[in-house]
């Protein structure tokens, strides 16, 4: 190691400087001889390289420039990372400069940001080590110009930060060298006349407002006219949904009830928290963030923004209402969950746990086919009081009785009965157009839609991959008719595309074999057999396309699709096209230790799988057409505190995780953007939870990793007990996480879960939801007074849902 001289001029920053940077004299030869010819030309440039490559052995002789009086030195060889700022300082060692400039001479280009004698750039995203050269020139008053090079060796990219501990502060905690910018939270306004957020219970007028439970989020660029811009790093639209309330905090004294009914405004306050929001974002300069309270482009979407139903299952009968007697339209989204993001610049939000929002009276059972029972069964429409009783406000206004589905008049387009059967959809929204008409994506099938990650490749059709977040539901792909067309991702109407590319294909599940393999079921009709009876429900027989579309879950049953362990968030690594699916968690009643399979296959504590893990696939072929694909676990989570015994370290801590990496409750799923030094060669995955299982030692948290590929690791045999009976079940675990490839990057605050992520094309900017701290308060027992307390101890608001955006204080690209 040679010690750095300041003498030299040289900071990069957090980089390593070493002398094994050094380029070899081949490569020194070979740069200077080209960059010499070009300037010089002819065989004097030769003995001058020659000359220039011997000089290169310390800092004092270092390529140093001496002629007429003046003398100038570029600094020494050194070496950095992908992603990381490095600074280059050139020093007139001698003489007098009357100007002194640095240019790129070789290498993968770079921005030079000059100011005086230095210049600053970002180390680009290589897939091996990679010298760039620079030189550093002066020129006097008379017009003799000097200059001198140096030499910057980058190496890829590997994770930069010091992992963050274990924490049960009340703040957001993320690496030594980060900062966090609270963004748009609760309640903020979104016009320039709407007042601001008390946060007291008082406040009305959600529906120009930010809603509460951020969840998933997406930052789409914004052109200064305006338009869609996939570089945009200092303008965007922050689109981000709101999966749901906690009601404690919205009221002044939490919700009420009134003679049995909820008031009427605490309703209508309630429903308009939920839904998705569009907020402009800007950086005023260097990564400072800020929201803007009256840009054109804020928009609320709530439960009563009306929509369009397209696709197969559109005019339906079992989509006919009070409120659409044709079945074509229908009012709003509720419980928002994850997203996904088209290539024609649009959001997917996507319906998550509405099943629970909605009301059928105890005699509705009685009343209903023997289809539509079994449809309301399985998927869980069953409460006799729908969330927060909604539906018992006394009102005849629909926007509020809707929530009940009871049949009570004489046809579906008398009363709400099918209003169940509108939500579970993927919902496409233009965020460019604040006029525009979102549209329910029938074709991509009805269940309880964690996310949609799609992957749009020229050439192939355009796949959706869909978690179905319920315990032992299964994973589905959708699959375009259409192939892609990269021309399609400028058109200017986006929800035209939208119809093309996601009204047109067929919907699969997925079946996980023992050996390693997969395979997609098509949930086509005349393929799918009957549903065969089981408990209390007679055999269901599909009558359509549009039956299995909005009865995905029946279909995927009688096909054998595969169980998992609550199917979350999906995402894609941009480079391999492999996607990753975590799955949650399961408890003992839907995993017992003789209920696993090779997907699912950890059952322990008497508690199902409490941790969660993180299964990955890879398409054959690598098409989203595929019909078949291989997969294995990519990740275990683990509360390695409580694995203290090397039977629970083998078989339950089985991807080695330590105090730097332990989570539990994968649920957030995330690829750094193609676009970013992060999203090259070997990406960044991030990891978000939501847990309950290990929040006796830290709060929820994320996790940037590299991942490697499918089949990186080997089968293993996992023994699972529950004291009674010990079973045996084989799977396929990927590579072991290590220090290099998994550490923890941020910790969220008390009670929440760490939920949507994603960044400025550039990578220099995270933007990550923070989801209902203090969730488990209310009015009267504050537990989390998070935002207020990020920067004040002594905070004592209520709790606001919110987006944080983290940089690093250099001005790196996060992670790095
Ligand atoms: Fe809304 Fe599956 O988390
Ligand atoms: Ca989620
Ligand atoms: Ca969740």
């Amino acid at each position: 190691m040679t010690p750095l001289d300041p003498a030299c001029g040289y900071s990069d920053g957090d980089v390593d400087t070493n002398d094994t940077t050094t380029p070899s004299l081949e490569t020194l030869a070979d740069n200077r001889f080209s960059r010499r010819q070009t300037i010089m030309g002819g065989a004097k440039a030769t003995g001058m390289a020659l000359m220039g490559t011997a000089m290169l052995t310390a800092c004092d002789d270092d390529d140093t420039g001496s002629d007429a009086g003046i003398i100038v030195n570029a600094g020494t060889n050194a070496a950095t990372s992908a992603g990381r700022v490095v600074t280059l300082t050139g020093t007139v060692v001698a003489g007098s400069a009357s100007s002194t400039t640095w240019t790129q001479t070789d290498g993968p280009d770079v921005e030079l940001t000059l100011d005086g004698t230095t210049a600053t750039f970002l180390a680009p995203a290589v897939e091996e080590a990679t010298d760039l050269e620079f030189t550093f020139a002066a020129t006097t008053s008379d017009g003799t110009e000097r200059e001198a090079v140096t030499y910057v060796r980058v190496s890829p990219a590997v994770l930069g930060f010091t992992a963050v501990e274990h924490s049960l502060a009340d703040t957001v905690v993320v690496p030594t060298g980060y900062s966090v910018t609270v963004m748009t939270r609760l309640g903020d306004p979104l016009t320039a006349a709407t007042s601001a957020y008390a946060n007291d219970g008082t406040d009305t007028d959600f529906a120009n407002r930010i809603g509460d439970h951020a969840d998933a989020l997406h930052y789409f660029g914004l052109s200064a006219a305006g338009a869609p811009d996939d570089m945009a790093n200092t303008r965007g639209l922050m689109v981000q949904n709101h999966e749901n309330i906690t009601e404690e905090y919205l009221h002044p004294a939490g919700p009420t009830t009134i003679g049995g009914a909820r008031p009427l405004d605490e309703v209508r306050k309630e429903i308009e928290c939920h839904g998705v929001s569009v907020a402009e974002y800007v950086d005023s300069g260097n990564r400072t963030w800020s929201y803007v309270q009256d840009s054109s482009f804020n928009r609320r979407i709530t439960p009563n923004t009306p929509m369009t139903l397209s696709g197969p299952a559109a005019g339906s009968a079992w989509m006919r209402t009070a409120y659409s007697a044709n079945g074509t339209s229908g009012r709003g989204t509720i419980n928002n969950c994850a997203n996904g993001i088209s290539a024609w610049h649009t959001n997917l939000t996507c319906e998550e746990n509405w099943a629970g929002y909605f009301r059928r009276d105890s005699g509705d059972d009685a009343n209903r086919t023997p289809a539509q029972l079994t449809s309301l069964q399985r998927y869980g429409v069953r409460s006799t009081s729908g969330n927060y009783r909604w539906s018992s406000a006394s009102t005849t206004d629909t926007t509020i009785t809707r929530w009940n589905a009871t049949i009570m008049g004489a046809d579906a387009t008398e009363d709400f009965r099918n209003e169940p059967f509108q939500f579970g959809w993927v919902v496409e929204i233009d965020p460019y157009d604040p006029t525009s008409t979102p549209r329910k994506r029938t074709a991509l099938g009805r269940f309880g839609h964690e996310g949609a990650f799609v992957r749009a490749v020229a050439g192939q059709p355009v796949g959706a991959y869909m978690g179905d977040d319920s315990r032992g539901e299964y994973l589905y792909k959708y699959v375009s008719n259409a192939n892609w067309n990269a021309g399609d991702a400028d058109n200017a109407d986006r929800l035209a595309v939208g119809d093309k590319y996601l009204d047109h294909g067929t919907l699969y599940v997925a079946r996980f074999n023992a050996d390693g393999t997969g395979e997609w079921l098509p949930l086509v009709f005349g393929q799918v057999p009957p549903r065969p009876a089981s408990g209390s429900y007679p055999a269901y027989t599909f009558a359509d396309q549009a039956d299995i579309l909005i009865n995905p879950r029946l279909a995927a049953d009688a096909l054998g699709a595969t169980p998992m362990d609550r199917p979350e968030w999906t995402a894609g690594n941009p480079v391999t096209g492999e996607i990753y699916l975590t799955l949650t968690n399961s408890n003992n009643s839907n995993r017992p230790v003789d209920g696993t399979n090779a997907a699912n296959p950890r059952s322990y504590w008497n508690a199902g799988n409490p941790n969660g893990h993180i299964v990955r696939l890879r398409e054959d072929g690598d098409t989203t057409a595929a019909r078949t694909f291989a997969w294995d676990i990519y990740m275990f989570g683990a509360d390695t505190l409580d694995c203290d015994t090397a039977f629970e370290q083998t078989n339950i801590n089985i991807s080695d995780l330590d105090t730097s990496n332990d989570f539990s409750s994968p649920d957030g799923a995330y690829f750094s953007r193609e676009s970013a030094v992060s999203g090259q060669f070997n990406p960044v995955f991030w990891i978000q939870t939501d847990d309950g299982a290990m929040t006796d030692v830290t709060n929820c948290m994320m996790l940037a990793a590299m991942p490697g590929t499918v089949g990186d690791g080997n089968a293993f045999t996992v023994t699972n007990t529950d004291g009674a009976q010990t079973t045996t079940q084989g799977t396929h675990v990927g590579a072991l996480a290590t220090p290099a490839s998994l550490r923890r990057f941020l910790v969220g605050p008390v009670e929440c879960e760490i939920t949507g992520v994603d960044m400025t094309p550039d990578g220099r900017t995270l933007f990550v939801g923070i989801q209902h701290p203090g969730e488990r308060g209310d009015a009267g027992n504050v537990t989390s007074h998070w935002p207020e307390s990020q920067t004040n101890a002594s905070a004592t608001s209520r709790p606001r849902s919110a987006v944080v955006a983290i940089t690093k204080d250099d001005g790196g690209v996060i992670a790095l």
